[in-house]
């Protein structure tokens, strides 16, 4: 496995590479990783002969009172499980290789990024495009894998691509969960224990409202309702947004659509934001 942490050398590895005609996967994370990470890589894997990592903590996509000084980090473990996992390379740019001093070009999309996370983190999504168009740019990947813990990135991301004509595939890999349900996340290194029992509170909220759209229940306010009070039994745990909203376009839902009902749930767990969602 090789480890690249500047631009050039990663363009012209990623050139001779695709000039050999092999298929490149890229997955990029922000590190610490976990098992969600590692499925993303073994769906590359699959898929493609060459597998790209890459490991960034991206600025652009954190707000100025965010966490991205406090946002865990473990390069040498991070490699580790890379090297497992059967990843051919690691990209590890640093902020001053992918941002130099008087860096000023932004990508934005304006539809599906508003809502959801949009409404707290404003400029969230600009970053995360501009530095996955970045990505793009330097590696030339055939496919990409994103996971759909972050639904919206995922759904954000996919309608750059079209819209913009990346002829990049884009596979969104189901979310891993703890044992307890919890949506694996780097920020769960965060909880301390007992925060980390109330965490599980969230995937039990997803689940009440599965069982009542599976019972027949099929009013949204009455579900929202159920989700909002199971995470209410938590007392530290404070919700950000519940909301139904189609898969694809990311539009609210009033009325349940089968197989493309999107629950998004955002909750801080006292200072640490967490997401998850299901379909039904
Ligand atoms: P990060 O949070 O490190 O996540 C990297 C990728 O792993 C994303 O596609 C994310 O959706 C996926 N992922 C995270 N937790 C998962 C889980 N439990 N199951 C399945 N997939 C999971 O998302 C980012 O980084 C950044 O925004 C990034 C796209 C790298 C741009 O900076």
């Amino acid at each position: 496995m090789q480890i690249i942490d500047s631009v050039p050398e990663m363009q012209s590895l990623a050139a001779s590479l695709r000039s050999n005609d092999r298929l490149i996967g890229l997955v990029p994370t922000m590190g610490a990783l976990h098992g969600g990470h590692i499925e993303l890589m073994q769906a590359a894997k699959d898929q493609a002969d060459i597998v790209v990592v890459t490991i960034f903590v991206n600025p652009t996509q954190f707000g100025p009172s965010e966490d991205f000084d406090a946002y865990p980090r473990g390069l040498e473990q991070d490699i580790r499980m890379c090297e497992e996992a059967g990843a051919d390379i690691v990209f590890v740019p640093g902020v001053e290789e992918l941002y130099p001093d008087g860096y000023s070009t932004f990508i934005s999309e304006e539809k599906l990024s508003e809502g959801l996370c949009g409404i707290s983190r404003p400029n969230h999504f600009r970053g995360v495009l501009t530095v996955v168009t970045k990505l793009f740019n330097i590696v030339h990947p055939d496919l990409a894998v994103f996971g759909q813990k972050d639904a919206q990135q995922a759904a954000v991301l996919k309608k750059m691509v079209a819209d913009l004509h990346f002829g990049v595939r884009i596979l969104i890999c189901p979310t891993v969960r703890e044992e307890d349900g919890l949506a694996m996340s780097s920020r769960n290194r965060s909880l301390h224990s007992t925060q980390r029992k109330d965490a599980a509170v969230i995937y039990q909220a997803l689940q009440s409202a599965k069982t009542l759209y599976d019972s027949g229940n099929r009013n949204v306010d009455r579900i929202l309702a159920e989700v909002t009070h199971t995470l209410s039994t938590s007392r530290r745990i404070r919700v950000i947004y519940v909301n139904f909203v189609d898969s694809e376009t990311l539009e609210p839902l009033n009325e349940l659509v089968e197989g493309r009902s999107l629950l998004a749930v955002a909750v801080w767990v006292d200072e640490v934001r967490l997401i998850d969602n299901i379909i039904l």
